[in-house]
């Protein structure tokens, strides 16, 4: 018999959950969420997510369709995800790339049941698109300059007839009077965007940008995202004052988001459990640094992002 939690025990315990697969089935049944489910986020809504919030609520009010854009990690999935809990409303999204098509959106037939009951309404399984015109909740067309235009062009009369073709069924359906539109991109000059069809642009009527935030909310963001009582305050100036730095660095294309921010305050913690450290030194920051923003960020062609990463380190924390 294997020591509990011995290397032994663990292989024997991954080979019995392969064989009889009851393992999965018990974490698949409790694991299962509803599309619509959304996870409470407390999302600071100050300075530039106040105007985009209003701008999108006020975009619904007046039944126009709403872009929101802005570079990476800045915050546009979380804003469109609080507005849906907001409004109140089902919340469907596609993350739209080339892998995604007509089909992927509006539904296709079920091979099984086309076999049962034959080509009808009852053997389609309605894509998101097609299930949030139908029953007026908030659609979010996640990364949509990713998505090919022929796609993107599918969506054209639910946009603008408030009408839907499913060609599959050959039947167009009512979209919902409270069906909302969202979405979210880059700009165009990111990689892997393109520039949106002109139809489709002028459907969304409102725009609203974000950019990386100010230090002030930037440091709201980070604390509410990680136990205030464990994060210390000079370490997280120094994580600010480190980050913002990559943001005006010329060496720096493109710099690091929100998420690194919070990705090193929550390291650091973890590591000052792990050595038993109560306060935090410029040192261990520096570690923590140089294992997440040379990741984070892209530099000018021909420089090393590690080199780049030390260079600011030793400039903000006198270490590198
Ligand atoms: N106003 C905010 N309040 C609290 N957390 C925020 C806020 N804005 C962004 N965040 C956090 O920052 C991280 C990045 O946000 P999000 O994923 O929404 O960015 P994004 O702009 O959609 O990024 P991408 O371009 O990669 O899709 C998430 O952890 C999110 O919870
Ligand atoms: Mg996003």
């Amino acid at each position: 018999m294997p020591k509990k939690g011995s290397k032994n025990e663990i292989v024997e315990s991954n080979l019995k959950n392969k064989n009889d697969g009851s393992k999965f089935l018990e974490l698949f049944e409790k694991s299962v969420i509803s599309s619509e489910y959304l996870e409470e986020d407390q999302l600071i809504i100050e300075d530039q997510y106040e105007m985009a919030y209003e701008g999108i609520m006020d975009a619904y009010n007046a039944g126009l369709y709403a872009g929101l854009i802005g570079p990476v990690g800045v915050g546009k999935t979380a804003l469109c995800r609080k507005i849906a809990q907001d409004l109140k409303r089902g919340f469907y999204w596609v993350t739209f790339s080339d892998l995604v098509r007509p089909s992927t959106l509006i539904g296709s037939f079920d091979p099984t049941l086309v076999f049962k009951v034959g080509y009808s309404p009852k053997s389609f399984v309605p894509g998101p698109f097609t299930l949030a015109c139908l029953e007026g909740a908030v659609f979010l067309a996640n990364e949509f300059n990713r998505g090919d235009e022929y796609v993107l062009n599918s969506l054209l009369d639910a946009l603008e007839e408030k009408r839907l073709y499913i060609p599959q069924l050959r039947t167009w359906i009512k979209v919902h009077e409270d069906f909302f539109f969202i979405s979210a991109m880059n700009p165009v000059e990111l990689k892997g965007t393109r520039s949106l069809p002109q139809a489709i642009k002028d459907r969304i009527k409102v725009w609203c940008r974000l950019t990386y935030p100010s230090r002030k909310t930037e440091e709201k963001i980070v604390l509410s995202k990680c136990p205030e009582q464990e994060l210390d305050r000079n370490a997280l100036d120094l994580i600010l004052d480190l980050v913002q730095r990559c943001r005006s660095y010329q060496k720096i294309e493109k710099p690091p988001s929100i998420r690194s921010s919070i990705g090193m305050a929550k390291m650091l913690i973890s590591r000052m459990h792990r050595e038993n450290i109560t306060k935090p030194t410029n040192d261990l920051i520096a570690q923590v640094a140089s294992l997440i923003l040379p990741e984070a960020i892209d530099v000018l062609p021909g420089l090393n992002p590690v080199e780049v990463v030390r260079e600011l380190c030793v400039e903000v924390l006198g270490f590198g």
